[in-house]
């Protein structure tokens, strides 16, 4: 059984969560302004809520780079000279991917459209990798016509498969074998994946025999091996585990005459939601060099997370605050949901909610849930949450939302996407318009027949004369 982490997951303990003071601390890229309230690097957040209105996600640029910079320091402190290739997944919008390419960064990318974002964004080719469990053969086709830098493949059956496509157009492909090395991460059982019955990467017990057959296939250059035990994790023991078992791969497959020139170290590494510190990139370079690190190899890693979610926040207003039964929390409605933020309606995820300025929080901190407007009860961001008093119109920031947030999503309940912008240093500007509600149902067409149902003599319905349905054509 993975072992859930307290530290990550909602815990109904009152008296356990930080205050607002204890997460800013944490947090130097945000600061309250005895004024101006909360900044984000050197802008007030209340003026981009005041411009775009809320929801509205918002990015740190300043912040994102010198995340980025003290992990490539890591990693070079260590001596490795690691490739980073920033996992695309977790927060895919043109101007993180331009930031982060910009200072070095390469890509991994696990469908067609991240690949296509990836090069929109001006990531070349040679510094993608493709991963992922299940990859069509349009999209195999497209990293091959691109002669990306490297393809993870996850089974047998997608080796094959990979080889013939290769052949019949004539591009080699660069390959890495994903192993799935049976080590508990430790973290959420949805983001755990290098555990023998998850669905990720080739059984331990086949991997060498597989990777022989991959130097033998026509249309495969076998590089070498990946591995991805999970995300959200902290302790750097389950990586050290997990690479150290494959270096043990590693020697044995040389040892049976088979060239092996790289490891790409998958991402994973966790971040500090709520009072736990955060993954250290020194120790997780530590834990790379230690097991991985005399053997003469090409590193890869997948950072996803810790490099994007602290640089975001969430903006929201409160609708409404309503009783709940007596003697309990009321209920604090918020005008961003499950929709927008999924991650604690899915996880259980713990995120800090910050007043935007000391106006916005007018009494002593109490219990409340914090909840969005969508008609489920899963759509709760907080329960029992201490929480200094919040009327209606009020502003909050729902913290370390950079990463797996505006990226993961929908338009449920007819709520369109919500408004995106950047900050860098004392400037910001809108990076995505708030979604038009047309754009909700423009690609929905209604059948020429239920259109001509309309004028057949007694048709029961009434037709508003400013239907907005589309025509088909
Ligand atoms: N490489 C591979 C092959 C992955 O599957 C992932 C994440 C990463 C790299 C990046 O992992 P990171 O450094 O971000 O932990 N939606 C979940 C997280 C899902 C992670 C999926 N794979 C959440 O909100 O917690």
């Amino acid at each position: 059984m993975p072992v859930r982490s307290a530290l990550t997951h909602a815990s109904p303990a009152f008296g356990t969560d930080p205050t607002v003071a204890e997460l800013l601390a944490a947090r130097p890229h945000l600061r309250m302004h005895a004024i101006d309230g909360l900044m984000l690097e050197q802008v007030p957040l209340d003026s981009i809520a005041a411009a775009l209105g809320t929801p509205v996600w918002v990015t740190g640029a300043a912040t994102l780079r010198a995340r980025y910079h003290r992990l490539r320091s890591a990693l070079d402190d260590a001596g490795l000279g690691a490739r980073i290739h920033y996992a695309v997944k977790a927060n895919d919008h043109l101007v993180i991917l331009r930031i982060l390419g910009a200072e070095g960064a390469g890509a991994d990318v696990v469908s067609a459209g991240e690949l296509r974002r990836a090069i929109a964004a001006g990531i070349l080719p040679s510094r993608i990798v493709f991963s992922g469990v299940g990859k069509s053969d349009d999209e195999l086709g497209l990293a091959l016509s691109l002669s990306i830098s490297q393809i993870n493949v996850e089974s047998r059956e997608e080796l094959e498969r990979l080889s013939s496509l290769s052949v019949a157009c004539g591009r080699p492909a660069r390959v890495a074998l994903r192993v799935n090395p049976d080590i508990d991460a430790g973290t959420h059982a949805k983001i755990t994946t290098g555990l023998a019955d998850n669905k990720f990467g080739i059984a331990w017990g086949e991997a060498a025999a597989l990777y022989a057959r991959a130097t033998r296939l026509p249309g495969i250059d076998a590089v070498g091996f990946a591995v991805h035990i999970g995300s959200q994790i902290i302790d750097p023991a389950p990586f050290r585990a997990a690479y150290g078992r494959v270096a043990d791969l590693v020697r044995e497959v040389r040892a049976s005459g088979c060239r092996v020139s790289l490891v790409d170290c998958g991402g994973g590494l966790g971040i500090g939601y709520r009072n736990e510190s955060e993954g250290s990139p020194r120790a997780l370079a530590h834990a790379i060099r230690e097991t991985l690190g005399g053997l003469g190899l090409e590193l890869v890693v997948e950072p996803g997370r810790w490099l994007v979610a602290p640089a975001g926040v969430l903006l929201s207003r409160v609708l409404l605050v309503k009783q709940g039964a007596a003697g309990s929390a009321p209920f604090v409605v918020l005008d961003a949901a499950m929709n927008d933020l999924l991650r604690p309606s899915l996880y259980e995820a713990w995120h800090g909610v910050v007043p935007l300025s000391p106006r916005d929080a007018i009494g002593p901190a109490s219990a409340a849930h914090l909840v969005g407007p969508v008609c489920e009860t899963g759509d709760t961001f907080a329960r029992d949450r201490p929480m200094p008093a919040l009327q209606a119109g009020a502003r909050v920031a729902i913290l370390d939302t950079g990463a797996y947030g505006a990226v993961m999503s929908s338009t449920y309940n007819a709520r369109p996407l919500a408004a995106q912008a950047l900050v860098d240093g004392a400037r910001w500007t809108t990076i995505r318009a708030r979604q038009p509600v047309e754009q909700l149902w423009a690609g929905e067409v209604v059948p020429d027949w239920l259109e001509a149902d309309r004028s057949r003599p007694g048709y029961p319905g009434e037709v508003h004369p400013a239907r907005t349905t589309p025509k088909t054509t």
